[in-house]
Formats: C-alpha cells, structure tokens, sequence
C-alpha cells in the first residue's frame, strides 16, 4: 500500500472539507477589522470598555485559529496541486510569513485592549490609534489577496479531491 499516496489524498480531502470554515472564517475576520477601526474612532474619549475586552477576546483566539487552519491544512493541499508554480509557492510563503507578523501585532493590540477596556486611560492614545489602523488595513490587504488569488486555485483542489482513487472495500 502506498502510504504517502493515501496521507497526501487525507490532506487534500482535509483541505476541500473545510473551506466553508475558512470563509467564514473570512467574513468574522473582516467584522473584527470594522469592529477594531470603530474602536480606533473611538480614541481618546469616546472608548466604550465593553467593545475593547469583546475585541481582545475574539482577536487572538480568531486569528490563530485562521492561521492554524491555512497553514496546517489549506496551504499544504494548495502546495501540493501547485507544486509545479513558483509564483504561486512565493505567494503562500509570503502569506505565511503575513500571518507570523499580524500574530504579534494582534497579541499587543490584544494587550492594550484589555488594559483600555478595564478602565486604564494612561496609554498613548495617538499611538494606539495607528497601531490598530496598521493592523486592519494589513488583515483587509491579506484577506483580499487570499479571496483573490485562491479562488480559482481552491476550484482546482476541491476537482482534486474528486479525481482522487476511492478505496476498495473487500
Ligand atoms: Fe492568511
């Protein structure tokens, strides 16, 4: 029995099962973005505590979620119909180079929230405002790319995982 053969048609079948998930997925990322760019128009004296904490809460766990999903299943199955496309592999390298960097920012900006959203008014308000502006705008940008270069792409894997030989029972 061919084992790699059977692991990569798991990944690709993986990968087809869960794109609704992913847009999805999408869509509560793009609601956070309006929700963290109601907040930067919020700064300084117009904070509601409430949407602060909410935002945290929903930033970190969301985007690691998105990003463990593209990068452990999406991105490997995509990887595996393109492997012949240098532009495309750069693409997914740099997507995933992305993700590490919105990681971080979304840790601090998480941070600060939960500080702002328990009462603290002592931060650089300035600052923070560009900090999230920073943030959304990049999220937009990478979701947009993704929606755009990925859509004929995922058409492509998901008429993979049809071609794929079915098992045989005996
Ligand atoms: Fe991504």
């Amino acid at each position: 029995m061919d084992h790699n053969a059977t692991r990569q048609a798991a990944r690709i079948r993986a990968g087809e099962r869960s794109i609704a998930w992913w847009k999805e997925a999408h869509r509560l990322q793009l609601a956070l973005c309006d929700d963290l760019e109601a907040i930067a128009d919020s700064l300084p004296s117009n904070i509601v505590n409430q949407d602060c904490l909410f935002a945290a809460k929903s930033l970190g766990r969301l985007i690691r979620d998105v990003h463990a999903y593209e990068e452990e299943t999406l991105f490997p199955a995509l990887r595996q119909v393109f492997q012949a496309s240098g532009e495309f592999t750069l693409a997914l390298d740099r997507l995933t180079f992305e993700h590490l960097a919105d990681e971080c920012y979304a840790d601090d900006i998480a941070e600060k929230l939960v500080y702002i959203g328990s009462g603290g008014r002592d931060v650089n308000m300035e600052a923070l405002g560009y900090m999230l502006r920073g943030f959304f705008d990049a999220l937009r940008r990478h979701i947009a790319f993704e929606r755009d270069h990925f859509s004929s792409a995922i058409d492509t894997l998901v008429g993979a995982v049809d071609r794929q030989p079915k098992p045989v029972l005996k």
